[in-house]
């Protein structure tokens, strides 16, 4: 890492963390700029369900605990993802038990095992992970109801799972901060959703402390004017927000494969313009943004090079495939 190259994390101090998605190889590969740059870290895989806890009471901690050694190592913040997620989540959680087979479980079933899983894992990482996103992606996209009717927790449990989630998250760790996490939180339906199902928690007590924004975006959207409307709206839940797993897509949603092996220079000098703009936002508040994470560290490891289009080159980042900084990074300098 070049010693002319200042700290991304070092010069958001005054601001936020600056955090990256990471695997148990990218802790390998992008040690140097990981260590120089980010000062927050989250497992993007290694502590999802289908990771600790594949079959029913065994626990595989191997690599979550490699990543919490190494946040610990270079005094970097952890944040826990995610706990409650109708996705990789292993089918034995919904199902009934042995003798049962093909059978759903009962709700206080599920419940326990919600409440095994929350505990053991919280359990394990009480005093390492400070914030976590304990319930995931739980609102509907379309609506008109609120929450995802696609979620074997909510068939199962009906809309208390996500009570019942924060509750048995703070019950185990409460010290730590308890995130419901979503994406396209900018657009207006879902983040009125969004909202309404935060307000509802929240009346019944839920400990919930802050709103996560995921930030899968593109290059014009979301509108900056949503960006900043969706904020304040969170933030006027009294929650903190955080940004959880920021990228800037180089296509359009509808774009289409493509064969490109390197970003064009428009390319380049739109999502340069794009994350001056949405890091001076951040910037501006300041006050309610407690952590922005991007959703990988650089441009050589990134989901988006296989969603939504399989073997489609993205370069989402603000340090390029060989972790140079891109012009992105220098205009999200303060
Ligand atoms: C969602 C999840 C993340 C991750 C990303 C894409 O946003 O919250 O855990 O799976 O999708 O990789």
């Amino acid at each position: 890492m070049s010693e002319t190259v200042p700290s991304l994390c070092q010069a958001y101090n005054p601001y936020f963390p600056i955090g990256a998605a990471v695997s148990p190889r990218s802790l390998e590969v992008q040690r140097d700029l990981l260590v120089h740059h980010y000062n927050s870290l989250t497992a993007e895989n290694c502590m999802k369900p289908e990771s600790v806890q594949r079959v029913e009471g065994i626990f595989t901690f191997g690599d979550a605990d490699t990543l919490a050694d190494f946040a610990r190592e270079h005094r970097m913040k952890l944040r826990g993802h995610t706990l409650v997620w109708h996705s990789q989540t292993p089918d034995w959680f919904f199902e009934a038990g042995e003798g049962n087979d093909g059978g759903v479980a009962e709700p206080e079933a599920l419940l326990a095992r919600m409440e095994a899983h929350i505990g053991a894992v919280v359990g394990r990482y009480r005093g390492a992970v400070y914030a976590w996103d304990v319930v995931n992606e739980a609102v509907s996209d379309s609506g008109p109801e609120l929450l995802r009717t696609n979620s074997r927790w909510g068939a199962i449990l009906g809309d208390d799972y996500l009570l019942h989630a924060f509750q048995f998250a703070h019950a185990t760790d409460p010290a730590a901060l308890l995130f419901y996490n979503d994406y396209n939180e900018c657009e207006t339906g879902k983040r009125d959703r969004i909202v309404a199902m935060l307000k509802g928690l929240l009346a019944r007590g839920a400990p919930i402390h802050g709103f996560g924004m995921q930030g899968h975006w593109g290059l014009s959207s979301p509108p900056l004017d949503s960006i900043r409307a969706s904020i304040e709206a969170y933030a006027a839940l009294g929650l903190m927000v955080q940004v959880t797993e920021l990228d800037i897509s180089m296509y359009e949603w509808s774009h289409g494969p493509s064969d490109l092996t390197e970003p064009t220079a428009e390319m380049l000098d739109a999502q340069t313009k794009r994350y001056g703009e949405i890091f001076a936002i951040f910037r501006e508040y300041r006050d309610v943004i407690t952590g922005v994470t991007f959703w990988g560290a650089s441009d050589d490891h990134t989901w988006l090079d296989n969603f939504p289009e399989k073997g489609r080159k993205n370069w989402p980042f603000v340090f390029d495939t060989e972790h140079r900084p891109k012009k992105s990074f220098r205009t999200i300098l303060p």
